[in-house]
């Protein structure tokens, strides 16, 4: 089947629009100030460096599969070769496992939109609050629900109509909002108890100053790693979600210079978030504040809105507005690939599969949130941590599918089909791809060394084998 024309972005920024509307999402709002406020100033470092290298080319490798092929995962591979078929259904694996709990979550930002919105700012500093919300077993599934209808509603209009021009409009207005309680972060100070004032900009400074401490070569792999890790997860690699959005790309459209683009929107945007939570914490809870991991954005930033009186309503309804904006754009583009690889497979109709997986997804969310509640477990995973259903989808997708088909790409490309096969695509209709050998160099060998690093840490061996 090939796509009619229809079904192209319109041009360069649509496409640019719409994959850093993927690109920005939980990862930079929730996950990277987490991991810069826990391994500090080091992992900012590194991870500028993963994005400019390895991040370039994974990201540029998924693009131009789908541009060259003009077909989703699963087809995508099996053009490659007919032989590696079986990555790409396990390509398409992975959105199929995101999308079970990516809209929970935001089903949970959406409720603390109306937390601000109807003056439950008090009830939601409270520490249990969080807790309370998400094991209870009708309004988290409801919010759930509600956030699918609206991703749902975005991809049965299809790529221009639908995914296009909602991230034409999304974007800027969640980077207006960025820069905006950005600015206001590092303006404000506050008083502790012990007399001690502390301001925003004491904040950011805090955030740019090295850890202190002696930089063991155990501590440095591991800061590596979650750097790598969250690269993958904020560049949307290794997903087959790039390549259905490359499939979408007009052949002249320029891939390095897109490549760029998106990189610096998805960048910005984490350094953003990372701008407003890192201080905004410095100033009210200290240095001993950032340690709170995952818990900063539902539990942390909520007890100081609060604090904050009418500014921290506005602040805190700006603030998850703009969560779910970032969200809903990378939502769309999980649930995009999976509709796009049925409409494939079945030859389908656009509209049709959408309801229908929508439907199915509406049921899946439903048994991920009562994952917290009737169907609470606790699995020990792999990597150590202890996991409910929402920790052990995220865990399979991110922790061990996405390194293991990366690895395994990089091999295609690098060995089989050879990486020509990508720069030719890249440097079609003149374009011009300066960094080839370097490209080249990467695929081959350091790529895949590092892919099989993270793998292993991912999957708790390393740990094992370090021990041993
Ligand atoms: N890249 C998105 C982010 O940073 C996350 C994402 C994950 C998007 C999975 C699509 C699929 O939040």
């Amino acid at each position: 089947m090939s796509y009619a024309k229809s079904t192209n972005f319109s041009g360069q920024i649509g496409f640019v629009l719409a994959s850093a509307g993927s690109a920005v999402g939980l990862g930079n709002i929730w996950r990277f100030p987490y991991l810069a406020a826990k391994d500090g100033l080091l992992f900012i470092v590194l991870y500028l460096v993963l994005v400019l290298t390895f991040g370039f080319a994974l990201l540029i490798t998924d693009i131009t599969i789908g541009r060259k092929t003009r077909r989703s995962s699963i087809f995508a591979y099996y053009a490659m070769s007919p032989k590696w078929r079986y990555l790409g259904v396990l390509t398409f694996l992975v959105p199929v496992l995101i999308m079970t709990y990516y809209p929970v979550i935001g089903g949970w930002i959406t409720r603390y939109i109306a937390v601000y919105a109807t003056g439950l700012q008090s009830a939601a500093a409270d520490s249990a609050f969080f807790t309370s919300f998400i094991s209870s077993t009708t309004s988290p599934i409801l919010y759930g629900i509600l956030f699918l209808a609206l991703t749902g509603l975005v991809i049965f209009f299809g790529v221009q109509s639908g995914i296009e021009r909602v991230s034409k409009w999304l974007l800027p207005l969640l980077f207006l909002m960025l820069i905006g309680i950005a600015c206001y972060a590092l303006t404000i100070e506050h008083t502790d108890a012990n007399g001690q004032t502390r301001t925003g900009l004491m904040g950011l400074a805090y955030m740019f100053t090295p850890k202190g401490g002696e930089l063991t070569l155990s501590t440095f792999l591991q800061v590596l790693l979650d750097a790598v890790g969250q690269m993958f997860f904020s560049l949307s690699i290794s997903m087959g979600i790039m390549i259905s959005y490359g499939s979408y790309v007009n052949k002249e459209v320029n891939l390095t210079k897109c490549v760029l683009q998106i990189e610096i929107f998805d960048t910005v945007a984490a350094m953003l978030a990372a701008i407003i939570i890192i201080p905004t914490i410095y100033v009210f809870s200290g240095p001993e504040g950032m340690s709170a991991g995952p818990s900063l954005m539902f539990i942390s930033l909520p007890k100081i809105f609060d604090v904050m009186g009418t500014a921290g309503v506005i602040t805190g309804i700006v603030f998850f507005v703009m969560a779910a904006f970032a969200a809903l754009t990378s939502c769309i583009s999980v649930l995009e690939p999976i509709v796009a690889n049925i409409m494939d497979m079945f030859e389908t109709k656009r509209k049709i599969t959408t309801i229908v997986t929508t439907l199915v997804y509406m049921a899946a969310a439903t048994v991920i949130t009562l994952g917290y509640s009737s169907l609470y477990m606790e699995v020990k995973l792999p990597n150590g941590s202890t996991g409910q259903l929402l920790d052990i989808a995220d865990y399979a997708a991110t922790a061990f599918m996405m390194p293991f088909i990366s690895l395994f790409t990089c091999i295609l490309i690098g060995w089989i089909v050879g990486s020509k096969w990508i720069i030719g695509e890249i440097e079609r209709e003149g374009n011009v791809f300066s960094m080839k050998g370097a490209y080249t160099f990467l695929i081959r060998y350091l790529a895949p060394v590092l892919m099989f690093i993270l793998f292993l840490q991912s999957t708790g061996f390393l740990d094992y084998i370090l021990k041993k």
